[in-house]
């Protein structure tokens, strides 16, 4: 098979976009469809600080180096989250990552900060990954605010963005229907929250890690047994391989249609009120869940 842009031996072929490329147009292809991605939803400028959420897995360690090509001014942020078997490896990556490029990266040890996830789990009678991704949201969200940065990217790709789309909608969650998105502006006691590759699919961000020689953490969560992602990312793929490019089309429609069908009929959410310990905005009367997972596991 030829690349179609140069006629050289094609080596990525994609289905989707019923093409192939050679290594240099597949870059191409990537970085294009990333600035595309950034465009279209104005996330953000070149002259505005970008914190990019580091796991250490392909997608977060792709977007930070094709942000970083792209000239546009990044730090990563790793949480260190203390599970035992996979926590140091992934750290070791994600420093290793950013040593080798130069870009500044910040820590946030999540033993240290009183939160460690194999503690948390020990405790806590509800599954641990809802608790997980609460701490996760609390110190994305924070770290970022706390060192002034404009926005948080996180490697969200096609397949996480439409998996979650279609999980929302299997519930008719009307309030997550109504945000969900590459884009989330700002508000009080907010940071802006950015999904750059929401244009590629986790096959074509895992090309782009390969030919770039991308060093990553690929071993799965240990406590994430019987997450139903894996199921909805499963149907996804089988829709992909019977009618491809479907998948963009479905999550364009409802970014175009859909989302601002459910924004403009949802009933806005209860005002949210700061954390009386920490300050993080809340829906509770007191203590924001941050505070009490801590509390819980002080007691
Ligand atoms: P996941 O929910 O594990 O698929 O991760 C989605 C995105 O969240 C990743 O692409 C990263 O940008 C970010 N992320 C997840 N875990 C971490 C972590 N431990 N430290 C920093 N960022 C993370
Ligand atoms: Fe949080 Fe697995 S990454 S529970
Ligand atoms: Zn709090």
């Amino acid at each position: 098979m030829k690349c179609r842009i140069c006629k050289e031996e094609a080596v990525v072929a994609l289905q989707s976009h019923n093409t192939a490329f050679c290594a240099q147009c597949f870059l191409n292809f990537f970085t294009h469809q990333v600035s595309r991605g950034i465009a279209m939803f104005d996330l953000f400028q070149a002259h505005e600080r970008i914190l990019v959420a580091l796991s250490g897995g392909k997608d977060s360690l792709a977007l930070c180096l094709v942000l970083k090509e792209l000239d546009y001014k990044i730090a990563g942020l790793h949480l260190d989250l203390g599970i035992p078997s996979s926590s140091p490896k992934a750290r070791a990556c994600v420093e290793g990552f950013c040593a080798k490029h130069s870009i500044p990266l910040h820590i946030v040890d999540f033993v240290a900060e009183g939160v460690g996830i194999k503690e948390v789990k020990a405790k806590l009678r509800r599954p641990i990954c809802s608790a997980c991704g609460t701490l996760k949201r609390y110190y994305f969200n924070k770290t970022a605010l706390d060192l002034g940065f404009d926005a948080l990217a996180t490697g969200h790709n096609l397949d996480d963005e439409v998996s979650r789309l279609f999980s929302n909608t299997l519930r008719w969650d009307e309030s997550y229907l109504s945000k969900q998105g590459p884009y989330l502006p700002a508000s009080p006691g907010f940071v802006r929250k950015v999904k750059p590759l929401w244009r590629v699919s986790e096959f074509v961000t895992a090309n782009y890690a390969f030919l770039k020689d991308i060093d990553i953490h690929t071993a799965p969560c240990p406590y994430s047994q019987g997450a139903s992602f894996p199921v909805l990312k499963n149907l996804m793929h089988n829709l992909e391989l019977a009618m491809p490019g479907r998948k963009l089309d479905f999550y364009q429609g409802f970014l175009k249609r859909g989302r601002p069908y459910f924004a403009a009929n949802t009933q806005p959410e209860n005002t949210l009120k700061p954390c009386q310990k920490c300050g993080y905005p809340t829906a509770a009367e007191d203590l924001c869940s941050v505070c009490r997972i801590k509390e819980l596991l002080a007691s």
